[in-house]
């Protein structure tokens, strides 16, 4: 189907331009400042809106088993979340169980996503270093476009890899010119801190955070960092929390190490006073690592994402519901970790990041969409609105304004971190390869239409 967007401004993250937009084959077709409709085309009309990039979200958990339960969004309701919100692809992990081979667990992946309306691309996490470990990375990197390794750091005794596997992880990565992912905090003194706190019968989420504080983020973003360098990889620092981590990161670039930070939509927006709250299931609602930080960090990010210290953002979209978080009412490590925010990341960064003056429209989109594309491989496919690229494309409107509720939500919580928050700035039309998915409120995706993303890898020409 053939569209013409007219009399918006096309909004890239290098500049914008009153412009028509006219989309064929699921492709861009033309930008011109004045296009007319052919004949049995939609035309749309967008005066007074903006015309962005669909927002790419590098970093979901969906359909995801995790601390004895499993995340409450599969692939259909949380893309169908995405989409309403006005992202159009999402990068999500693949997690091998023990024992499994890489390939079974990928086909395992493709298999729970079959259903998505928005395109998936995934990572492989490297939770293990065995004999198989380097030919199974391969053949999924060279065969399946999984060009990107994940390092958890954290989790003692569940996902966390040490110094070891992290060198010789990272090593392989360069080799084949992959990105390599860590989620940063010393595992071994979260737990040394959970202990304590626990034998002391400080069991309530109010620990969660003490448990986890600044230094041991920071910490392990500088490990990773200086891992990165010593092997000549290229590194990306999922949702950075912290004023340690980002002193960590501008410290690595500073040195010319390829180092990408990512923060989180949430990180930004919330502080560390929810989980004082006397409301046990409240505060529960919140456990996610790294937790919630006190508000001086949250202006310390704002100035890493407008600055490029950080680059990306994400969601790390892993929401649990309330009933499972009881698993942890007895004490708080228990609680499954993860919180969701796929269908509220655009609104709440324009809102609270656009309107305050923070960033500008270019400055969003560029941390919404083209830097992830750029740092994953999609770009220009994806991540910006150019004659050939994929016509994955928001229609926003700067005016509009909507509350923002868990009772009006797609994706499956049962509660949403920013209740009640009234956004101006809002998503009147998705648009995925050139199909409207999404208008006036309403999902229109057919289930299972979403595209997998294999995608290149980068190896450094010798
Ligand atoms: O608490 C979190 N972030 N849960 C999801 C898994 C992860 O650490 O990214
Ligand atoms: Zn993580
Ligand atoms: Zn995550």
């Amino acid at each position: 189907m053939s569209v013409l967007i007219r009399g918006g401004t096309i909004v890239n993250e290098d500049g914008s331009s009153l412009a028509d937009l006219r989309v064929r084959g699921g492709r861009i077709a033309e930008i011109a400042s004045h296009l007319a409709p052919a004949a049995s085309e939609r035309v749309i009309d967008a005066g007074g809106c903006l015309v962005m990039p669909g927002g790419i979200d590098p970093h979901t958990h969906l359909d995801y088993p995790f601390m004895a339960t499993r995340t409450a969004d599969d692939f259909l309701s949380g893309t169908s979340a995405a989409l309403a919100g006005g992202t159009t692809a999402i990068l999500d992990f693949i997690f091998p169980e023990s024992g499994q081979s890489l390939r079974d667990a990928y086909a395992e992946w493709r298999r729970r996503a079959h259903p998505s309306v928005a395109d998936y691309g995934f990572h492989i996490a490297v939770t293990r270093w065995d004999d198989q470990t380097e030919s199974e990375l391969l053949d999924l990197v060279e065969r399946e476009g999984v060009t990107s390794f994940k390092h958890f750091m954290a989790y003692k005794g569940g996902t966390m890899v040490g110094d070891d596997v992290l060198i010789k992880s990272f090593e392989f990565a360069a080799k084949l010119g992959v990105l390599c992912l860590v989620h940063a905090e010393n595992g071994d003194l979260v737990q040394y801190l959970q202990q304590k706190f626990v034998t002391e019968g400080k069991l309530g989420p109010e620990f969660h955070p003490l448990s986890r504080p600044p230094e041991v983020e920071g910490e392990a973003v500088n490990r990773a960092i200086c891992i990165a360098e010593s092997v000549g990889a290229r590194l990306y620092v999922v949702h950075n929390s912290c004023i340690p981590a980002i002193d960590a990161l501008r410290r690595g670039k500073v040195r010319g190490v390829d180092v990408t930070g990512e923060v989180l939509a949430c990180h930004l927006a919330i502080s560390d006073e929810v989980y004082r709250n006397p409301d046990w299931a409240f505060a529960a609602a919140h456990i996610m690592s790294p937790p919630f930080r006190p508000p001086e960090h949250q202006q310390a990010l704002w100035a890493a994402l407008a600055s490029g210290v950080i680059e990306t953002t994400g969601t790390d979209h892993a929401g649990f519901k309330a009933a499972d978080r009881l698993l942890g009412r007895a004490k708080f490590t228990d609680i499954p970790n993860g919180t969701g925010s796929i269908e509220d990341r655009l609104h709440v960064l324009w809102h609270l990041g656009v309107n305050s003056g923070r960033l500008t429209p270019e400055q969003f989109v560029r941390a919404t969409s083209s830097a992830a594309a750029r740092a994953f491989g999609l770009h220009p496919r994806k991540g910006v609105l150019a004659e050939g690229s994929d016509a994955d494309i928001v229609i926003w409107d700067p005016a509009g304004t909507r509350t923002i509720r868990a009772a009006d939500q797609h994706q499956r919580t049962d509660f949403n971190l920013f209740e009640g928050m009234r956004v101006r700035g809002i998503n009147r039309m998705t648009i995925s390869r050139g199909n409207v998915v999404f208008e006036e409120g309403k999902l229109c995706a057919r289930e299972g239409r979403g595209e997998y993303l294999p995608r290149s890898a980068n190896p450094r020409v010798a």
